[in-house]
């Protein structure tokens, strides 16, 4: 097989990303703390053209050196808003009809494989902190909390990991 080149892989331009059709999901990202993460992330919600990204307490916002190593740009094309306190956000996502789901290990999780995401919803799913996870108080207020199962010895996926195999499993149940 010959490998595509990049002129082969019609990709829009950052003014037409910005102007076309989104998938209905907002990420938060809850104190990440690395910001290879953060730019992972604009890079994964770029490629599955994610409505916005919601930084929040100590993540880190562009421009930053450190974020477009790992952005390569993503964070001219994907919009984000930053805000102090994670529970603002997510308070401020749901009076908008988000339905808010964390990522993350907890007693009383969903499968992520068990999971239907419903065509016409719209989801804001949260991915916590690289030590601490999703803070406690926002697990508070969730609507559903969604697992990746495991089958190794490590405890965790790496966030940027977990978004990529998240934001496909949505976009392919509710796209494909
Ligand atoms: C490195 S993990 C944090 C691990 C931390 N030890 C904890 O107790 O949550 C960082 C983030 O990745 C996501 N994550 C990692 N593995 C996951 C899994 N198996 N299921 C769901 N989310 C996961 C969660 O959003 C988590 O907050």
């Amino acid at each position: 097989m010959r490998k595509l080149k990049l002129d082969e892989l019609n990709r829009a331009s950052v003014a037409e990303f910005k102007a076309g059709e989104k998938f209905p999901v907002a990420v938060v990202l809850d104190n990440v703390r690395s910001m290879h993460n953060i730019g992972s992330i604009f890079r994964t919600a770029d490629g599955f053209a994610v409505e916005q990204i919601y930084l929040c307490g100590i993540t880190a916002q562009p421009p930053h050196r450190e974020i477009e190593k790992t952005a390569l740009g993503a964070t001219q094309s994907v919009s984000w808003t930053y805000y102090e306190n994670p529970l603002h956000a997510v308070q401020k996502l749901r009076t908008e009809g988000y339905s808010i789901i964390a990522i993350e290990q907890a007693a009383g999780s969903i499968a992520l494989h068990e999971f239907e995401p419903q065509t016409g919803e719209k989801y804001a799913i949260i991915f916590g902190n690289e030590v601490n996870g999703v803070s406690d108080e926002v697990m508070q207020i969730i609507d559903t909390c969604i697992e990746i199962p495991q089958f190794g010895t490590k405890h965790s996926f790496n966030i940027v990991v977990s978004a990529g195999i998240v934001l496909w499993d949505f976009f392919a149940k509710l796209n494909l």
